[in-house]
């Protein structure tokens, strides 16, 4: 029998999403074929620590978390400097990670590094490429460069939104707007925004989460089209699922995504004319490639009333439940679960073995011929 590959399941994480991550890492815990995987488990608390494995399996099997987590910080020197990652000593024999935080830590490039440092291949995208996606001003930056429709905006931040009056954002973008931090998810710090007093107080609330804003104009009531992608250098597209909110909601916030979604309805697949399928379809790939994201990626789209899709946000790291939209785009598409999770695994083996043909040279400085300074 081959060795078992040894995983270390990180969930988690100091996001609105660290419920949702517990959830996902339970599914997919689940699903792993453990005559394979030999999964260990570590939680990231909402402070961002790093418990240990013994903690997290507790937490995991259902114990109240902040007695847990108590508890282990009562037998942790948190002023010591590494005790946010000291958790790693028990580590040493993870041959993979999976990282499953949604959000902070997890999609911005922060748990990459660590692998990174670690030289152990992840599921998932690199540091740069989770870092680009999740930030929603260098997403629109790759796209406008590389062609993808998405809707305009103007970056907002302590120093310039004094420039900007409300006047001046409805002149640029019209009267709808949408107002979000830069770096967050889960709808948390967006508002809508219509006239000059929703203006303020949105931005007054947005600045609280991020020293970067976006003021992007807003489609009216837009159809929220959802796909997901799957591979490394060719990536594969899963067939779209539709997202739909109560007429009685303005948009899709953080009430009705994670504290009543009873009303949402999610059309798996949903059917679209051809046509817009297919520029929904290629508009993906063509940004998962152009934001270089590996492994996986749900990709979100906004369709407007003449069916004109524009490309709202990728999440490298989505969310895995079996009520979550990624999985389950692929379930339709003819990828079971289990399946999805082999595949992943085998693609961050192979972006590991690829960049391990990366060669570092190094070239010895010798007797140093410096330039002439003139100094003036
Ligand atoms: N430009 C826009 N026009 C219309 N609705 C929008 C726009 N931007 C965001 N929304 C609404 O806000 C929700 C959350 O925005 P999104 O950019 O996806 O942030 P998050 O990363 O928090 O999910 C979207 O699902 C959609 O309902
Ligand atoms: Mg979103």
């Amino acid at each position: 029998m081959t060795k078992k590959l040894r995983v270390a399941l990180l969930f988690g994480g100091n996001s609105s999403e660290h419920d949702v991550s517990k959830r996902s890492a339970h599914n997919i815990y689940d699903a792993m074929d453990k005559d394979k995987y030999d999964v260990s488990l570590f939680m990231f608390t909402k402070d961002g620590i790093l418990l240990s494995n013994e903690y997290s399996q507790r937490i995991f099997d259902g114990e109240a978390e902040a007695d847990v987590v108590k508890e282990a910080y009562d037998n942790m020197d948190l002023d010591r400097p590494l005790a946010p990652i000291m958790a790693l000593n028990e580590m040493e024999g993870i041959d993979f990670f999976y990282p499953v935080i949604h959000g902070n830590l997890g999609e911005d490039g922060t748990v990459q590094g660590l692998f990174k440092l670690l030289n152990k291949p992840y599921i998932g995208s690199n540091i740069a490429a989770s870092a680009m996606s999740f930030d929603k001003d260098l997403t629109k930056k790759i796209l406008n460069e590389a062609g993808i429709r998405n809707t305009p905006y103007v970056l907002l931040t302590p120093e310039n939104k004094d420039e900007y009056s409300w006047e001046q954002i409805e002149e640029k973008l019209g009267n709808l707007v949408f107002i979000k931090p830069a770096k967050q998810g889960s709808s948390v710090g967006i508002h809508r925004v219509t006239n000059a007093e929703e203006y303020s107080a949105a931005l007054e609330d947005a600045f609280k989460y991020d020293f970067k804003v976006l003021a992007e104009k807003g489609l009216d009531r837009p159809q929220e089209v959802e796909i997901s992608i799957l591979g490394n250098e060719q990536p594969i597209a899963s067939k779209l699922g539709a997202v739909r909110v109560p007429d009685s909601d303005a948009f899709y916030d953080y009430e009705n995504k994670f504290v009543d979604a009873s009303g949402v309805v999610f059309d798996l697949p949903v059917k679209l004319p051809d046509y817009l399928t297919e520029e929904i379809t290629d508009m993906a790939l063509k940004a998962y490639k152009a934001l270089d994201m590996k492994g996986l990626s749900r990709i979100d789209f906004l369709v407007d009333s003449n069916n004109v899709p524009y490309l709202s946000e990728p999440n490298t790291l989505p969310g895995f439940t079996n009520i979550s939209l990624y999985p389950q785009m692929w379930e339709v598409s003819g990828i079971s679960y289990p399946d999805l999770i082999d595949r992943l695994i085998k693609l961050g083996l192979d972006e590991y073995e690829r960049n391990s043909k990366i060669k570092y040279d190094f070239r010895e400085l010798g007797t140093e011929r410096v330039g002439k300074k003139n100094y003036n």
